[in-house]
């Protein structure tokens, strides 16, 4: 029943953060909330498009029209995207994805024994890249989440990765990045930036999808 700009286009989005387990009832994780995610994904779908979620642990509930599977941790997130990518048209990159994770997950609560403890980190899969490796012909959006230097960043992690548009938001700051309900948005390709004003995050991800839209079309059509 949808009319919209992505009408019949497949979007592929991951939002929130990761949980790492360090033991069953320990884990490292980040301050992401998923509202910045699952606004990105109701809006694709508000826009017409077949929109799926893969989301980390958040206390939202699922978007409305769009399909979600949730995930606990980095690797869970990277097979379930990579479960779906060859689906997508587009992908958007929204989560806030730990970079490490513990080398091992201990099997037992760990006792507090110990003076120090010292936990060994592993690197985590790079879904974003991943995704660019595997599909070179998707539309692949990233989110930069810096606290300085931002469009230098931004324009740095689009060549970085391969990616077709970077989002990237100033964390750190009252009434934009994680947690906050609203945001603010400078979107770095190859043809320039544009400034995406702070809003709502759900008027926010309303005009990013336009905003990726419209190149997703123009790209079709170049
Ligand atoms: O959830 P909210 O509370 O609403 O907050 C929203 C947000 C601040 C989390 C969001 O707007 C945001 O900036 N998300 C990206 C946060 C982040 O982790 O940025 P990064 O610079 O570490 O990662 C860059 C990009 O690579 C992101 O698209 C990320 O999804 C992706 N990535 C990172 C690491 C990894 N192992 N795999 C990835 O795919």
């Amino acid at each position: 029943f949808a009319t919209g700009e992505l009408d019949g286009v497949r979007v592929l989005v991951t939002g929130g953060p990761t949980w790492e387990a360090i033991d069953p009832v320990r884990g490292l994780t980040n301050r992401s909330s998923g509202k910045m995610g699952y606004a990105v994904a109701a809006a694709a779908a508000e826009a017409g498009a077949r929109a799926v979620l893969v989301s980390g642990p958040t206390t939202l509930p699922d978007p409305d029209r769009v399909r979600t599977v949730r995930v606990v941790s980095a690797r869970e997130m990277h097979d379930a995207v990579m479960a779906e990518i060859d689906a997508a048209d587009i992908f958007v990159g929204v989560a806030a994805v730990a970079d490490y994770r513990p080398v091992e997950s201990a099997p037992r609560k760990i006792k507090k024994e110990a003076e120090r403890l010292t936990l060994d980190l592993v690197r985590n899969p790079d879904i974003l890249a991943d995704v660019a490796k595997r599909r070179p012909d998707i539309y692949a959006v990233g989110f930069a989440a810096e606290t300085e230097d931002l469009e230098a960043r931004a324009r740095a992690k689009l060549e970085a990765k391969g990616l077709d548009l970077v989002a990237a938001n100033l964390v750190g700051r009252p009434g934009s990045g994680f947690e906050a309900d609203t945001n603010t948005l400078l979107l770095v390709d190859r043809r320039g930036t544009t400034e995406l004003a702070q809003a709502h995050k759900t008027a926010l991800a309303r005009i990013l999808i336009h905003e990726i839209a419209q190149r997703y079309h123009a790209q079709g059509r170049a």
